[in-house]
C-alpha cells in the first residue's frame, strides 16, 4: 500500500500517523476526523527553503499556498519557519494578520478582489499584493490614494502555457480567468499604467501554471515567458524590475500509481530554467517567490471515518457508507482525485476487494473513491483516507447541515487540536 511521507503501519498492523496509532485518535476524538502531522509541514517548508537557497544564488521566498489549508495554526507553523505566505482572500488575509504573521511576508492574491479586501491589505502592509486585472489596478489605486499609502504590486500575467492536469486547476493558458494577457498588449499596458501611478509601486510579476503538475516542461515555459516579459518591459520602459514570483502546483503522489518526485526538483528545474533564459536574454536574475500549497500539506493530512453500513449489489458494487464525504473532501466529487483507502487496524493487509467509499450527502455523487482496493471492513470500523491535508479542509461545505470536523495535529508523538469541531449549535449561530 502507498504510505505516505509520516504515515507508517505500527506493530499491531494499524494505521500511524507520526507514530500515533489512528485507532487511538479515532477514539479520543471522534470521526470524522482530519488529523495533519505538523513535522511533516515544518520539514516540507524546510524543502522548499532549501531548494532556493542551493540552487538559485539570487535568493527568494517560500510563499506557502494558504488555500491548500488555511487554518490560523498553519499561519503560525509558516511563521516560525520563516516562510511567506500567499492569501487569495479577505478571509485568509484577516486569519494570516490574526495569527500574528508578519505583514510584510505576505502576497495577497484572488481574483475580483473588493475595495475593502484591498483596504484590508493596503492598510496592513502587506508585502505583495498581486493584481489581477485593470479593474483591480484601478480599484487599488482609489484604495491608497484614500489611505494616503503606497502598495507594493505583482502584475499577474497569463503566461499561454497549457499544462496538463485536470482542467479546473489550469490557470496558465491563454483562455483564463486569470491574469493579464501578454499576446493581446494587456499585460504591457497593465505595466506603464502601473509605473505611472505614484501611489502603487511595481516590484516585479507573477505567474501561477497550474496545480499537480509533474513535468518540467510548464515550469521551464513559465521561466521562459515570463523572463522575456521582464526583458521586453525593460526594452520598451528602461525599467528592470527585480521580482518574479513563479506560483505553486508541484504535482504530489495520492496513491502507488502517481510518480513521486522530491520537492527540491521543482525548483531546481526552474532555477535551471531562469538561468538558461537569463544568460540567453541577457536579463538580470530576478528575486523569485514560489508558492507551494498542495505539496507542502498534501501528504501531512490523514482523514478517518467510521464505516456506517456495506451495500453490496451483486454484479455490481458494493459500496462502503461512512460518516462524512463530500462536505469534508469534495475532491472525488469535483475532479475524480485519486485516494488511498485503508481499513484502520488491518493496514498491515492486503487490499483483497474493490469497493466504492461513499459519503453520507444527499446525492449520488458523493463518493470518496470508486473501484478503490481495499481490505474486508464492516459497521463500526475505522476507515482512513490518505494525502487528505491539501484542499479537504479548505474546500469542506456544510451541505446537509453536517457540522465541519475537528483538525487534530501530531507533533513529536503527541497530539493536541488545531481546530475545534463545530456543533449543532455552531451551524446556527449566524441564522437569525
Ligand atoms: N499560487 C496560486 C496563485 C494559485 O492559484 C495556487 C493554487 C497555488 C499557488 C498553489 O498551488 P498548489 O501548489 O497547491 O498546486 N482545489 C484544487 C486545487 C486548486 C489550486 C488553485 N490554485 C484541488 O483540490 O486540487
Amino acid at each position: 500500500m502507498f504510505l505516505p511521507m509520516g504515515v507508517s503501519v505500527n506493530t499491531q498492523g494499524h494505521l500511524a500517523v507520526g507514530g500515533v496509532d489512528t485507532l487511538q485518535l479515532a477514539r479520543q476524538y471522534g470521526t470524522p476526523l482530519y488529523v495533519m502531522n505538523e513535522d511533516v509541514i515544518r520539514s516540507m517548508l524546510r524543502e522548499f527553503k532549501r531548494s532556493i537557497d542551493e540552487n538559485y544564488e539570487n535568493g527568494g521566498m517560500v510563499a506557502f499556498a494558504s488555500k491548500a489549508c488555511g487554518f490560523s495554526q498553519m499561519f503560525r507553523i509558516a511563521a516560525e519557519e520563516g516562510c511567506g505566505v500567499d492569501v487569495s482572500s479577505g478571509g485568509e488575509l484577516y486569519t494570516a494578520l490574526k495569527a500574528g504573521f508578519p505583514a510584510e511576508r505576505i502576497v495577497m492574491h484572488g481574483s475580483c478582489k473588493t475595495e475593502e479586501e484591498l483596504e484590508l491589505a493596503v492598510e496592513n502592509g502587506v508585502g505583495r499584493i498581486v493584481v489581477n486585472d485593470a479593474y483591480e489596478l484601478r480599484r487599488l489605486t482609489r484604495v491608497a490614494q484614500r489611505l494616503g499609502k503606497t502598495a507594493d504590486i505583482y502584475l499577474r500575467v497569463t503566461p499561454g502555457i497549457d499544462a496538463h492536469t485536470h482542467s479546473a486547476v489550469m490557470t496558465g493558458q491563454i483562455d483564463s480567468k486569470f491574469g493579464f494577457t501578454l499576446e493581446n498588449g494587456d499585460a504591457m499596458q497593465a505595466v506603464k499604467d502601473a509605473l505611472a501611478e505614484p501611489v502603487l509601486s511595481l516590484k516585479g510579476l507573477h505567474c501561477h501554471v497550474a496545480s499537480q503538475v509533474f513535468d518540467e516542461q510548464p515550469f521551464r515555459d513559465a521561466a521562459r515567458v515570463m523572463l522575456t516579459f521582464l526583458r521586453d518591459i525593460r526594452t520598451e520602459t528602461g525599467v528592470t524590475l527585480g521580482e518574479l514570483d513563479v506560483g505553486g502546483g508541484f504535482g504530489v503522489p495520492y496513491t502507488a500509481a502517481d510518480e513521486a518526485k522530491p520537492c527540491t526538483e521543482y525548483m531546481k528545474w526552474t532555477a535551471d530554467a531562469m538561468h538558461d533564459y537569463a544568460a540567453t536574454l541577457d536579463f538580470p536574475l530576478p528575486r523569485i517567490l514560489i508558492e507551494p500549497g498542495r505539496a507542502v500539506v498534501a501528504h501531512a493530512g490523514v482523514t478517518l471515518y467510521t464505516v456506517g453500513g456495506i451495500k453490496d449489489i451483486p454484479n455490481v458494487r458494493k459500496y462502503v457508507c461512512i460518516n462524512g464525504g463530500m462536505c469534508d473532501n469534495p475532491r472525488y466529487a469535483l475532479y475524480e482525485a485519486d485516494y488511498t483507502v485503508c481499513v484502520a487496524d488491518r493496514a498491515g493487509e492486503e487490499p483483497c476487494e474493490r469497493v466504492t467509499v461513499a459519503g453520507r450527502c444527499c446525492e449520488s455523487g458523493d463518493l470518496i473513491q470508486e473501484n478503490t482496493p481495499l481490505q474486508p471492513c464492516d459497521e463500526g470500523d475505522t476507515l482512513a483516507v490518505l494525502c487528505t491535508g491539501a484542499y479537504n479542509y479548505s474546500m469542506s461545505s456544510h451541505y446537509n447541515r453536517y457540522p465541519k470536523p475537528p483538525v487534530v495535529m501530531v507533533r513529536d508523538g503527541e497530539t493536541y487540536v488545531a481546530v475545534k469541531g463545530e456543533t449543532y449549535a455552531d451551524l446556527l449561530s449566524h441564522d437569525c
